[in-house]
């Protein structure tokens, strides 16, 4: 019965419901598409489709259902082609996962580092319905040589860009959560979230999640490919901010780290004094969860106090959280949240810097006024314009993903570097001159 919903529901209007309005996302880059949820939509235990997180590295590919494929090829003692109602014949598996971009966090790190610029909302929590892939790959039949599951979608690079695929280890792989999914949230998977299957490897950061699945490659090697040696990278420990690591000295990001939003009050606004509010948060881990406390100060970080975790518990679902507070005298307070999870992990006071910026998850802190009474707040103004970036570099993607990056000389000139290799023309006269632009617009924060 439900196979034949899935396929009825899935052939009819498969984009009905899935463009509905974003407007309450923050767009991150329009083409392709980048979409943020914004703090308040931490609010929902579970994250709505129009509120989740999408990250495009490349324009959404349009899959017919009829003709699409699952090949699982490789170290495999059977080659299979499978289509949706082969799939469907296995065990179906549901459970609440944190989907999180590695990048989640960008924003914060100083000094900055090019790429999308997220804040606090390149992440969500989901209802992922699908088959173990472990099952799939059991019909195939492993080789004992199989060491890494390589993932393959249908999106296509754009100039001549490495095509995005992504590899994981057998642990991971053959773990009874790591799922191929054709539902989120009780519905067949929208077109952005990879339709009409995608991988959910639930605690390890986004870049896993391959969407659109189409091949499986079982190897007996480590994959050396782009997106697993050159990208997704973290040294894995300490490194002096600003410095330059090889790429050789790095690993792939898998697990996401024990972390915690606060999403109620907000940075920046204000309380009243002796008036009762509620500070409200989610917190999530990765490999080493579910949560197990959050803890909160009001006094920048002297006094801790347990907040009360709130709706289930999960292995890999958020956990949102509260504490009641009313603040008792004037002046600026600066709230911190704190999780811990199962395994003790806690999150740290300080962020440690990557090259990269990836798993952004230190002690967050909100920034609020205590007021005798609400007095109203001067508007932001608004920020200058800067005139339009040159056209060499608008062929592939819109403007805003360059004017998002606060980067100096040196990172400009290494980030053409790396947009001419994969397509970009700028002629050698005019490279010093994108430069000078490009530095002089999109140069590094002052303070
Ligand atoms: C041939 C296509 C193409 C052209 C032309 C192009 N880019 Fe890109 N650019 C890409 C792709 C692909 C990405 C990565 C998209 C992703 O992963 O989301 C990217 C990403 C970026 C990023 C984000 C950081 C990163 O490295 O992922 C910046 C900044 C950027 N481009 C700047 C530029 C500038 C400046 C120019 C003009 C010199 C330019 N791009 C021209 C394809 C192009």
């Amino acid at each position: 019965m439900r196979r034949r919903n899935f396929l009825m529901v899935a052939g009819a209007g498969l984009l009905q419901g899935q463009e509905r309005a974003k407007r309450d996302m923050v767009t991150r880059a329009a083409r392709p598409e980048d979409l943020e949820m914004p703090l308040s939509g931490f609010s929902d235990y579970l994250t709505p489709v129009e509120h989740f997180f999408v990250r495009s590295h490349v324009y959404v590919p349009a899959v017919e259902l009829s003709s699409w494929r699952l090949k699982v090829e490789g170290a495999v003692g059977t080659p299979l082609t499978l289509d949706m109602a082969e799939l469907l014949t296995l065990p179906a598996v549901e459970l609440d996962s944190v989907a999180e971009c590695a990048g989640n966090g960008r924003a914060f790190y100083d000094p900055p580092m090019p790429g999308l610029q997220w804040t606090h909302g390149a992440v969500g929590n989901g209802r992922w319905r699908g088959v173990r892939l472990a099952d799939v790959l059991r019909r195939a039949g492993l080789q004992p040589s199989a060491r890494e599951v390589l993932f393959a979608g249908a999106d296509v690079p754009v100039g001549s860009m490495p095509d995005f695929q992504r590899s994981i280890p057998m642990r991971k792989a053959l773990d009874p959560n790591t799922l191929l999914a054709f539902e989120m949230n009780g519905a067949p998977l929208p077109v952005k979230h990879g339709f009409p299957l995608r991988v959910i490897a639930p605690g390890w950061a986004g870049d896993s999640w391959v969407k659109w699945l189409t091949e499986i490659h079982v190897l007996d090697k480590e994959h050396d490919g782009f997106w697993m040696k050159s990208a997704y990278l973290h040294p894995g420990n300490a490194v002096a901010p600003g410095s330059a690591v090889a790429a050789d000295q790095m690993r792939p990001v898998t697990s996401l780290r024990v972390k915690s939003v606060i999403t109620s009050p907000e940075s920046g606004t204000q309380a009243v004094m002796g008036k009762p509010l509620t500070i409200r948060g989610a917190a999530w881990s990765g490999d080493a969860g579910p949560v197990n406390s959050v803890e909160v100060s009001v006094d920048g970080g002297r006094a801790w106090k347990a907040a009360a975790l709130v709706g289930k518990r999960t292995q890999f679902g958020w956990r949102q959280w509260e504490l009641a507070w009313t603040p008792r005298s004037v002046g600026y307070v600066t709230i911190l949240a704190r999780a811990r999870d199962a395994a003790g992990n806690t999150q740290p006071m300080e962020q440690e810097w990557n090259p990269s910026g990836y798993l952004w998850n230190v002690v967050h802190r909100v920034g609020l006024d205590v007021v005798r009474e609400v007095r109203s707040v001067a508007p932001l103004t608004a920020p200058a314009q800067t005139p339009p970036v040159i056209s060499a570099c608008t062929g592939c993607h819109g403007e805003d993903v360059i004017r998002q990056q606060r980067l100096t000389r040196a990172q400009w000139d290494r980030e053409v570097t790396k947009m001419t290799g994969w397509g970009a023309r700028v002629r050698d006269e005019e490279r010093a001159g994108l430069l000078d632009f490009l530095f002089t617009n999109f140069g590094p924060r002052t303070r």
